[in-house]
């Protein structure tokens, strides 16, 4: 396994695995790895001839009071375990290097960087699409893997990629989660006992308007109303949103219909969950 922190390392080891004809598959993450992100190394080691993964806690898609310094990065462990997934490269590269003084430009996503997470996050997807659309110049992969843990950042890095005509193929792979429901998250580890406890309650949620959905409800604010209501109802919870949108534009729906989104933010104290569903529903 390769390990480059150098942009130029990376570019001259993708050259050498396409000159043996290989399709690149690329991995983003920020590290910390856990089940969630293994699901996604393994597809890509199953489908690629050559594996990348990069690991950056990408500072441009943290506000200033968010947690850029708490971030855990266990780099060690996370090279353990690519090495054990059989990735080929790893780009690593520092801050610096990423966003070396001068740098001025930025990737928007209209609208849909704006709702849901970035609501509550201005700016964050920005910084997501930025450092994507930079990982994508610098690695040049045929398949990007991304997770629907995170619905929005999908749909906006798809829409990224149509718009600027990148010839990339997406696959989101689905939500990798504990036995008792609770999606694997980096931010996970933040949680004391009785938060981690009470974080089940997302999932329980979301899989309460499932049933719903799946006995005939069509109200999307009946639907919104169980989840607000279960989520003050759980100690420790403050519900950020809870959101029946349409799965393409991200727009609340008052009826459902299609490919529907139901999603949820959630803090406990100032560590914040999000989960999501998505349903097909039959008018
Ligand atoms: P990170 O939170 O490290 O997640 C990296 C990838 O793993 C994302 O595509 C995310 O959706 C996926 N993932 C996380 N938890 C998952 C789970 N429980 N099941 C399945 N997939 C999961 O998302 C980011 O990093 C960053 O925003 C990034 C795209 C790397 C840009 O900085």
């Amino acid at each position: 396994m390769i390990v480059a922190h150098a942009i130029d390392a990376v570019r001259q080891a993708v050259k050498e695995a396409r000159s043996q004809s290989l399709i690149i598959g690329l991995v983003p993450t920020m590290g910390a790895l856990h089940a969630g992100h293994i699901s996604l190394i393994r597809s890509a080691r199953q489908e690629m001839g050559f594996v990348v993964v990069s690991i950056f806690v990408n500072p441009i898609q943290f506000a200033p009071t968010e947690d850029l310094e708490r971030y855990p990065r266990p780099l060690t462990h996370d090279l353990e375990a690519c090495e054990e997934h059989k990735v080929d490269l790893v780009f690593a590269p520092e801050a610096e290097k990423m966003y070396p003084p001068g740098f001025r430009t930025a990737v928007e996503v209209q609208e849909l960087q704006d709702l849901l997470c970035g609501a509550s996050r201005p700016g964050h997807f920005r910084g997501v699409a930025t450092v994507v659309l930079k990982l994508f110049n610098i690695v040049q992969p045929d398949v990007a893997y991304f997770g629907q843990k995170d619905a929005q950042q999908a749909r906006i890095i798809r829409q990224m990629v149509e718009d600027v005509n990148l010839p990339i193929r997406l696959r989101i792979c689905p939500i990798v989660r504990e036995p008792d429901g609770l999606a694997l998250s980096s931010r996970n580890q933040y949680l004391n006992p009785g938060q981690r406890e009470n974080a089940r309650a997302l999932y329980q949620t979301l899989e309460e308007v499932r049933k719903r959905v799946e006995k005939g409800e069509r109200n999307a604010r009946v639907l919104r109303e169980i989840l607000a209501s279960r989520i003050a109802a759980t100690p420790g919870a403050v519900l950020d949103y809870a959101a029946v949108v349409d799965a393409d534009n991200l727009k609340p729906l008052a009826r459902l219909k299609g490919e529907v989104l139901v999603a949820l933010a959630v803090k406990f104290e100032t560590t914040r969950l999000i989960d999501n569903i998505q349903l097909s529903v039959e008018t």
